[in-house]
C-alpha cells in the first residue's frame, strides 16, 4: 500500500486519528521487527514515524527516495542515522522534552524503591512474612544525589530531590556554572570521578554517543561507595552489564535500578536473580500524560512538514529541499 505516512512502532491516540483525516496513514506496530519488510513499505512514504525500536539506518534511508520527514516520539536519537537523514535532505523531528518529567519521576521511584527496598519487602509479605528488621531502610533527606547530564532530565530530577532535601552534584561538560539547570537545583559541578566518590545515589540521564557508550563498567562501580546505588533510565548501552554484576557480587555497590538494557529486550541475565537490582522494561517515558504530549507533538510536526510549515522540535533543519505534495 502507498501511503503519506508509516508508522512502525505503537504510536496511538487523537492526534494519529487526526492525521488520517488529512494523509494515508499506514500503521504497523510490529513492522519495527521486519528491516525487509520496512524497507519495502517505507519506499514510497513521505513520512515516517518511529519510537526506540526500528532502526533508521543509512542504508534504509537511501532506498526511501519519497522520504521527506522522519519523527522520532521520544527524546533519544540513537536509532536514527541523522547524519544520513540530513545528507538526504530528509527533515528529523523529536520530542525532546515532552516525556522528561515521567522519566524524572520514575527516577525518584526507583530511589525510593532502592533506599527502602520496597519490590523485595512487597515480594516477602506476599509470601507470607512480616519482616521488619529486615526491612530497615535509609531516608533519602540528607544524602547526595549525582546525576550523570544535566539536560533536561537531569534538571527535573535535581530538583525534585532537592525538594525532599537531598545534595544534589552533577557531572555535565555542557552545562555552565550559572545555567538555570544549575542554579535552580543548587547543583555543584564536579568531575566524574568525585561525583562517583561522593554520591549515594549515582543517576544517568546522558544520551548514547560513542563517547557515553559503555561508560559505567567494574572500574567505575568500584570508583563509587559501597553504601551507593546505581539508576539508570537512559540508554541501557551506557552500562557494562557484566562489569555491574561483578561489582554487586563483590559488593562494590549496594544496588541498582535500571530501566534500559544493553540489548533490548533482553535475554536471561543474572541481574533478574538478584535482590539488589530493580529492572523495568524502559518505562519511564510510558506515563498517560507523558505519552499523549509526545504523541501530540511528533504527529503535530510531521504534518507541519508535509504541509511545508516549519515543525516546533526538528533537529537538524526546518524545511525539507525534496519535492513536497500539492
Ligand atoms: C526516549 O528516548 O524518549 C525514551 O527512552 C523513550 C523511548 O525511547 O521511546
Amino acid at each position: 500500500m502507498n501511503c503519506d505516512i508509516l508508522i512502525t512502532e505503537k504510536i496511538v491516540g487523537q492526534p494519529v486519528d487526526d492525521l488520517r483525516k488529512r494523509f494515508v496513514v499506514d500503521a504497523d506496530p510490529e513492522l519495527w521487527k521486519d528491516p525487509v519488510r520496512l524497507k519495502a513499505r517505507l519506499r514510497t512514504a513521505r513520512a515516517l514515524i518511529v519510537r526506540n525500536q526500528t532502526q533508521v539506518t543509512a542504508d534504509l534511508i537511501s532506498d526511501a527516495s519519497s522520504l521527506c520527514v522522519i519523527g522520532r516520539a521520544g527524546a533519544g536519537l540513537d536509532n536514527i542515522d541523522l547524519r544520513a537523514a540530513s545528507a538526504a535532505g530528509i527533515v528529523v523531528v523529536s520530542t525532546p522534552d515532552q516525556n522528561s518529567l515521567s522519566v524524572a519521576e520514575l527516577a525518584l521511584a526507583m530511589m525510593f524503591a532502592l533506599a527502602r527496598r520496597l519490590t523485595v519487602a512487597d515480594r516477602s509479605t506476599k509470601q507470607g512474612g512480616w519482616e521488619r528488621q529486615r526491612f530497615t531502610g535509609i531516608e533519602l533527606s540528607g544524602k547526595t544525589l549525582g546525576l550523570v547530564g544535566l539536560g533536561r532530565i537531569g534538571f527535573l530530577t535535581g530538583l525534585r530531590a532537592r525538594a525532599l532535601g537531598m545534595r544534589v552534584i552533577a557531572h555535565d561538560t555542557y552545562v555552565s556554572p550559572d545555567a538555570a539547570a544549575v542554579t535552580e537545583t543548587h547543583a555543584e559541578l564536579v568531575t566524574f570521578d568525585e561525583l562517583l566518590a561522593r554520591s549515594d545515589f549515582v543517576s544517568c540521564h546522558v544520551p548514547l554517543t560513542p563517547q557515553t557508550r559503555g561508560m559505567f563498567g567494574y572500574e567505575q562501580f568500584c570508583r563509587m561507595k559501597s553504601s551507593a546505588y546505581f539508576l539508570n533510565l537512559a540508554r541501557g548501552e551506557l552500562v557494562n552489564e557484566a562489569g555491574l554484576c561483578r561489582a554487586l557480587d563483590e559488593g562494590r555497590i549496594a544496588g541498582a535500578a535500571l530501566d534500559v538494557r544493553e540489548k533490548e529486550p533482553p535475554g536471561p541475565s543474572p541481574l533478574s536473580a538478584r535482590d539488589d537490582v530493580i529492572l523495568t522494561p524502559h518505562i519511564a517515558a510510558f506515563t498517560h500524560e507523558g505519552q499523549a504530549r509526545v504523541v501530540a507533538a511528533v504527529c503535530g510536526d510531521v504534518a507541519s512538514v508535509l504541509l511545508g510549515e516549519s515543525p516546533r522540535n526538528f533537529v537538524n533543519f526546518p524545511r525539507t529541499p525534496r519535492d513536497l505534495p500539492n
